[in-house]
């Protein structure tokens, strides 16, 4: 399975991370379609992560499409520090920027990012403002960006799975959307849907939305 390579090139880094984290980090590529978000994303690109946590997919994002210019955006203060010091071990050479923001007020250099990526955060934000939250994405990138929603499907009877999951890892109930909810807020905002995959991986129902602004 390509996961593997992922979990290869991750699981000497998380070291100096609780125990927890150190799962979350290790296996997290077993569950997560990273060859799926990877595909669309090329080496001349400029890549920015909202929700990147302690920045383990930027760091693939890095590594294996070998993008120079990544950034990323987090309400955790202490992830964003995890995720600035693995760049500065692992990939000291490249262009990165991580910084803690307050969840709504997205920084105005997210529109020199051409890749804006969301994983795994939207059911994080709270179903009231999910909306909004999607609207000043698409306010805060520029005309030409492309903005991939990659989430779970509330769709799926296994969606129930994920809940069980961010109770155990986030001590949260998701509050995911179907893809069918969030392809139809995409394009209400002005999105233009250019591709949807769905795939379950282990007992998680992926979704992943590739749209342009
Ligand atoms: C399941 S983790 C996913 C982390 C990372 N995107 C990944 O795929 O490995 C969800 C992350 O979303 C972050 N988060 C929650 N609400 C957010 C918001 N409004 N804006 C940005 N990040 C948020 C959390 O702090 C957490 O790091």
């Amino acid at each position: 399975m390509g996961s593997n390579k992922y979990l290869t090139y991750l699981s000497d880094k998380a070291k100096d991370e609780s125990f927890i984290n150190r799962l979350k980090i290790k296996f997290r590529p077993l569950i997560f379609p990273v060859d799926t978000l990877l595909s669309h994303i090329d080496e001349t690109d400029h890549f920015f992560d909202i929700g990147c946590g302690s920045g383990q997919f930027a760091l693939l994002v890095q590594h294996f499409k070998k993008v120079q210019k990544i950034s990323g955006v987090e309400i955790k203060q202490e992830l964003v520090e995890n995720a600035n010091a693995l760049f500065a071990k692992h990939a000291p050479k490249a262009e990165y920027h991580f910084s803690v923001y307050d969840g709504v007020h997205f920084p105005d250099s997210m529109k020199n990012y051409n890749k804006v990526f969301l994983n795994d955060v939207l059911h994080h934000v709270p179903k009231d403002q999910q909306i909004h939250f999607l609207q000043k994405i698409y306010d805060s990138i520029s005309e030409g960006t492309v903005f991939v929603l990659k989430d779970i499907d509330a769709a799926s009877i296994l969606v129930y799975c994920n809940k069980l999951h961010d109770l155990v890892f986030s001590q949260e109930i998701g509050r995911e959307i179907t893809c069918e909810s969030a392809q139809r807020i995409l394009k209400d905002i002005g999105f233009s849907i250019l591709d949807v995959s769905k795939q379950t991986i282990a007992v998680y129902p992926h979704y992943t939305i590739i749209c342009k602004k």
